[in-house]
């Protein structure tokens, strides 16, 4: 087991579960309770908590720039996918710098693996690459972003995110290797499918898509359920907040509507 890896996601998802639970004690004024809420919060979100301190605003930038977060998931991750296919089916090799951070972070190239789990590597890179393109379309094409924001540290982390993901799964095999018309740009109550269940289901969904991954690498590789671990607590924050800010704002918000997982939280 990769236990580089490991230990890093372990801590992340560590690091999301310690701010869920502290996401009700630091609500007051102050500047690490400031800090906090301005590091968890973005979009709408970040909009609903008031004004925030000029240093703070400096800090910022358009939440339209996720779009930067999957046009670099897309070319880092379909250069891994046709690196390790090139390394599996055509006999060349993977860079030799990748496979030097690849022997760091983990398992070495003699260790001994199946073609079985070489495939579910590249099943699980390709799929992580077709849902990139299809969140870069989306954000393109479909979203329609308003001026909401989000704090440098959390658009450093997103550029970084799907680098790290991708790294990840090529880790678990050694290597010898819009067009919808635009209504408004105010947020709206969602309705209908999942949304009469829980205020989120696009992050359910996302946690959906890293349990699948889990069971396609094999359900005991620990690594890939510390990342599912890190997705559980990232989008159940996320989904909090989004949760609280529609009890917030609109007053007739339906009581039986759950915030993230259907009929549990
Ligand atoms: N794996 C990870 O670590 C990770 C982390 C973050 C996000 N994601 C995924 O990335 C995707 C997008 O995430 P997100 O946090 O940006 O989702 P989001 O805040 O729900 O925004 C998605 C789009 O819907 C719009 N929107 C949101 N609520 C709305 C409302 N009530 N009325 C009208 N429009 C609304 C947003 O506009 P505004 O931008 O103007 O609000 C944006 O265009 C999700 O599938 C999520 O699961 C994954």
């Amino acid at each position: 087991m990769p236990a580089v890896l490991a230990a890093a996601w372990s801590l992340l998802a560590a690091a999301f579960l310690a701010a869920l639970v502290l996401l009700p004690r630091l609500r007051r004024a102050g500047v690490v309770s400031g800090l906090f809420q301005d590091l968890v919060r973005y979009g709408k979100t970040k909009r609903g908590c008031g004004q925030r301190p000029g240093w703070l605003r400096l800090l910022q930038v358009p939440k339209r720039w996720f779009t930067h977060f999957y046009v670099v998931s897309v070319l880092w991750n379909g250069f891994l996918l046709i690196g390790l296919f090139q390394t599996e089916f055509l006999g060349g090799s993977l860079p030799s710098w990748i496979q030097h951070v690849h022997c760091f972070l983990g398992r070495d190239s003699q260790s001994e693996d199946t073609d079985s789990e070489h495939f579910s590597a590249l099943l699980v890179l390709l799929l992580l690459w077709l849902h990139s393109c299809r969140r870069l379309a989306e954000c393109l094409w479909t979203s329609v972003f308003s001026n909401g924001v989000i704090h440098i540290v959390q658009y450093c982390f997103g550029l970084g995110y799907y680098v790290a993901v991708g790294s990840t799964v090529l880790c678990q095999v050694p290597t010898n290797i819009s067009n919808g018309k635009v209504v408004s740009l105010s947020h709206s109550v969602p309705f209908g499918d999942w949304f009469e269940r829980v205020s989120c289901p696009h992050y359910f969904a996302e946690l959906l898509i890293y349990v699948s991954m889990a069971i396609m690498l094999g359900f005991h590789n620990v690594t890939w359920w510390c990342v599912v671990m890190y997705v559980l607590f990232n989008q159940a924050l996320a989904a909090v907040l989004c949760h609280e800010f529609y009890q917030k704002n609109f007053s007739s918000y339906p009581k039986h509507r759950k915030a993230f997982i259907p009929f549990v939280f």
